[in-house]
């Protein structure tokens, strides 16, 4: 049956390891459902133009529907003998039809028909992957509301630095994922171009009007070169380089909660729904969800070098090499999907330990920059402040003092000369947030607003059209 595109130009038959090397339908059988609807819609204008006969064009999308139903409902799969998603529709069709079957593939190449498949179905997947996406961002609004009154260290070099809100630390990841969102909106335009009607790669000699199945198809426009049309993975490219960022953003989130929800930090738990036990350590809570979600970035990563690598280099127009961009989207949806099905609900059952939190946040010389901020505004050169300050830290903790809080009124006095021990009142971690109060700082106020900011882009963020 591997005759369908041999025709009469062979004498004999692939080889059967070759026939299945070089076979996609096992991978691009979720496509016959996007490769009927660009049939469909192929047909239509055949009819209309003229091309082929109206009844043959109503018998052949009779064909392709029943074709659509009965692999919706599982009846139909994979025939061996047909390498790809294509011939096996095409070939099922001549099942039904008969030589009519042949019809269909006027004015039209396996080339165009590929390329306007992986357009329907990343179109497709990019709107719903944007759907899931502002799930996450409501999960984190959530999360951000509930952690407003936490107060955590923040680190630098993973050294406790400053205090902050932890609704603050939740919105640094929003704001990544907002850029996602329209990183995502912005790809969504290239792959909004129909390539039908290419063929081959120069066009065909039929009077056909390709804006007729691209407005079918709800494109929005039609490849400027139809060369480009057929060569062009640009789209998948652009997906898998959105997914690795936005894998690179869940990835230090999952980190983080990986880190926090360890005995030594114990800032955090996870829902029990989220964590496992270990097979041999009876008394293990696990973050395995957070694991794999951070685990799940190493495909994504992978794939977009492995297509990147595939095209590089490639002449135009369409070689079979391009076959290898299925694998890497295909299974790019799936892991996204996977992720944006488990992340917004793992984020609203965590749980957190505020006394520990504020505790950490006041220990570690947390305060020691805004002391010396203390005697800067005292009119102390800030480089000689700071320079006073870090010395008095190291003094204090060579005596095994944790905190400016800890040392006694007769050690200060003597070790800290020139610095009031009364200024340590409005160092407390809740001082320390309320002093900082820029639009985008941790004072109460301040996170408040990128939280409103948030829930406003929610509610303002457009719906893409669905399709
Ligand atoms: N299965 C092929 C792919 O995924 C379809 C296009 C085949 N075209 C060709 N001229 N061999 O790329």
């Amino acid at each position: 049956m591997s005759g369908m595109a041999r025709g009469q130009r062979f004498d004999g038959g692939l080889r059967p390891e070759v026939e299945k090397f070089l076979a996609s339908a096992s991978f691009d059988w979720r496509l016959l459902g996007d490769d009927v609807a660009g049939s469909l819609a192929h047909v239509a204008m055949l009819a209309q133009a003229g091309i082929i006969d109206p009844e043959v064009a109503g018998r052949l999308q009779e064909g392709l529907q029943q074709i659509r139903h009965e692999w919706e409902t599982g009846q139909l799969t994979p025939d061996k003998g047909w390498e790809d998603v294509h011939m096996n529709v095409e070939g099922r069709l001549h099942q039904i039809l008969g030589p009519e079957a042949g019809y269909l593939h006027t004015a039209r190449s396996r080339n165009d028909q590929v390329a306007l498949d992986m357009h329907l179905y990343l179109r497709r997947h990019e709107h719903e992957t944007a759907q899931n996406l502002r799930g996450l961002l409501e999960a984190l609004a959530r999360l951000a509301r509930r952690t407003l009154d936490v107060i955590m260290p923040a680190y630098t070099h993973v050294q406790p630095a400053q205090p902050v809100r932890m609704a603050h630390h939740w919105l640094a990841y929003a704001a990544m994922f907002q850029r996602d969102a329209e990183r995502l909106q912005d790809a969504e335009k290239r792959v909004d171009i129909s390539p039908l009607g290419a063929g081959a790669l120069a066009g065909t000699p039929y009077p056909t009007d390709p804006h007729a199945p691209r407005a079918a198809l709800g494109f929005s426009t039609l490849y400027a070169n139809s060369i480009d049309a057929v060569s062009d993975r640009d789209y998948c490219l652009e997906y898998l380089a959105w997914a690795s960022i936005f894998m690179v953003h869940v990835s230090r989130l999952a980190e983080e909660l990986v880190v926090w929800s360890s005995r030594e930090f114990g800032f955090l738990s996870l829902g029990e729904g989220y964590s496992t036990g270990s097979s041999i350590m009876p008394q293990k809570k696990n973050p395995d969800t957070a694991e794999l979600l951070r685990g799940k970035s190493g495909r994504v990563f992978g794939h977009l070098m492995g297509l990147l690598t595939v095209v590089k280099g490639l002449p135009l127009a369409y070689n079979s090499d391009m076959q290898e961009d299925k694998e890497a989207v295909f299974d790019t949806v799936d892991t996204i999907e996977a992720v944006l099905t488990v992340l917004p609900g793992l984020l609203d059952h965590l749980t957190f330990d505020p006394g520990r939190l504020r505790a950490q946040a006041a220990a570690h010389y947390s305060n020691a920059t805004d002391l010396a901020d203390r005697l800067a505004a005292a009119g102390v050169p800030f480089r000689e402040a700071h320079h006073r300050v870090g010395g008095l830290v190291r003094q204090l903790l060579e005596k095994g003092y944790e905190s400016f809080e800890a040392v006694p009124d007769h050690v200060w006095d003597r070790l800290a000369p020139g610095i009031p021990r009364s200024w340590l009142g409005s160092l407390t971690p809740e001082a320390l947030v309320e002093q900082r109060r820029q639009p985008f700082a941790t004072a109460r106020q301040s996170v408040l607003q990128q939280i409103d900011r948030l829930e406003a882009w929610l509610q303002a963020a457009p719906q893409a059209p669905s399709t």
